[in-house]
């Protein structure tokens, strides 16, 4: 069911895929490695302890079998269905070595393998080796989160007030109102911790008025927005009555928080009925969101007070202070969370949890491999993809020619499949599809490698400040 188009493999050099492998892994199971030594060191249950300190050498093993290029060892069974399914394709490929193996697959054996050490354990078995690092950053992310949820307090009160007025200039005003929402939630993306981009607090702020959208959108090489919102604004009007939008989840903090502002606004709007959230099942790619990162979210957002005014393990360090909230910049957060908490609780915006998506391969493998979530997906009205990652999953990461549709790139996915898709990705990986002939020539010619540098690499495409929103038709 994969694409016959080659995937981007470790052993290139001149793709990011052999600059992760050498430089971002290590790195990641390092600060793993860091974050869990400070657990066990505040742990007094001294059988918790050792057992923390096993899976710390654990994870120092994994990174030494790492940079010395050996063979990938199968996933240990930890009971998991996917193991099986991680183990047979280890096979398949032969047994390879970290720096010579599709960039896909490995990477996503990275975070399985790094899950077995604690799943196998019997004191750590729900740790989350990253949350540390995800709270971290989503509170750095605070005056973004104000600001947005101000606007977002004003937008749906006025909403409310107005209701639906109908006529040409109202649904102009909505379209670009979405357009709006989908480019906030898209540039959310940048903010992943498994990459820390060039896109500062500041870029993604001023991507807020429609002025300056109308700016940023340069950097949106294909943007299909137009066609999605068509697709909803159809439903809307022809009164059907369960108006779904699914959001296959990518990173935790500021991003899902900005997909929460677009499933508010969705369901304010009226342009869905139900928003189902997808998240992963196990520790993913960093920053990817857990069941529990929702919850973590929402508390956050219940006590603004105690979890911004608190001071962290840092701010103690630092001997820093954190500034104070506001009254009304705590009213506005407290706005967020009675809408998001009601809306959960009336089944309006729910999640949904699949160990699919922290399978090892593509997507292109759904509607023969899960073919009860294909169904599921087909009711309804668009699949909004998050991210990076999913964007290479939905192409198989491989290496296409950039002009490639993207239609034809999503492959079982594409038309017929019974599924809208929508990609919203920030680039911060090689594959790229559904440009303009030419079109990646230009932009690397604009963005010419430093001396020494590989002119065969895509780097351009690497580094989060452009983008790609695309949508496949599947009905
Ligand atoms: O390209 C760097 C990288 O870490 C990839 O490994 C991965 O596809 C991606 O970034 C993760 O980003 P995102 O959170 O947007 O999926
Ligand atoms: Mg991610």
């Amino acid at each position: 069911f994969d694409t016959k188009t080659p995937p981007y493999l470790t052993s290139d050099k001149s793709s990011f895929a052999y600059v992760s492998a050498r430089d971002r892994w290590p790195i990641i199971i390092t600060q793993a490695i860091d974050d869990l030594y400070r657990s066990v060191s505040d742990c007094d249950e001294s059988e918790k302890k050792e057992e923390g300190k096993k899976i710390t050498e654990e994870l120092a093993r994994l990174k030494y079998e790492l940079q010395h290029d050996r063979q990938l060892t199968p996933i240990r069974d930890d009971g998991g269905a996917d193991v099986a399914l991680y183990n047979r394709e280890l096979e398949q490929l032969g047994t390879p070595s970290w720096f010579n193996i599709p960039w896909l697959y490995c990477e996503c054996y990275l975070y399985r393998r790094l899950n077995t050490s604690f799943s196998l354990s019997k004191h750590w078995k729900s740790y989350d080796v990253f949350s540390r690092q995800k709270i971290k950053t989503f509170r750095s992310s605070r005056p973004a989160v104000l600001e947005l949820a101000a606007r977002y307090k004003d937008l749906v009160t006025q909403m409310k007030h107005d209701g639906d007025k109908g006529g040409a200039e109202y649904d102009e005003a909505q379209k670009i109102l979405f357009l709006e929402m989908c480019e906030i939630c898209l540039w959310g993306n940048a903010t992943d911790l498994s990459l820390l981009t060039s896109l500062t607090y500041e870029d993604i702020q001023k991507l807020q008025g429609s002025e300056a959208r109308k700016a940023s959108e340069k950097n949106i090489l294909v943007n299909d927005l137009g066609a999605a919102y068509e697709v909803l604004k159809k439903a809307k009007s022809e009164g059907k009555k369960e108006r779904r939008v699914d959001i296959v989840l990518d990173n935790a903090g500021f991003e899902l928080y900005v997909d929460l502002i677009l499933a508010g606004y969705l369901l304010s709007s009226g342009l869905a009925t139900l928003v189902v959230l997808h998240p992963k099942s196990i520790p993913w790619f960093v920053s990817d969101v857990l069941p529990g990162d929702f919850a973590a979210l929402l508390s956050a957002l219940a006590s603004p007070k105690r979890f911004y005014e608190t001071p962290t393990e840092d701010d103690k360090l630092q001997d820093k202070i954190p500034a104070p909230i506001s009254e009304k910049e705590a009213a506005d957060l407290s706005f967020l969370f009675q809408e998001w908490a009601q809306m959960h609780a009336e089944g309006q915006l729910i999640m949904r949890s699949n160990s699919f998506w922290t399978h090892p391969g593509s997507y292109w493998r759904l509607p023969s491999v899960e073919k009860d979530l294909h169904e599921d997906l087909k009711t309804s009205e668009v699949v909004i993809f998050k991210g990076d990652l999913n964007y290479r999953k939905l192409t198989g990461d491989a290496a296409w020619d950039p002009s490639t549709p993207f239609t034809t790139a999503i492959g079982p996915l594409g038309p017929g499949s019974g599924v809208n898709v929508l990609a919203l990705r920030t680039c911060k990986a090689d594959v790229v599809v559904g440009l303009k002939p030419g079109q990646d020539e230009e932009i690397r010619a604009t963005d010419v490698p430093g001396e020494g540098e590989d002119s065969r690499a895509r780097k351009w495409a690497w580094s989060g400040k452009w983008a790609v929103v695309s949508f496949s038709g599947g009905k």
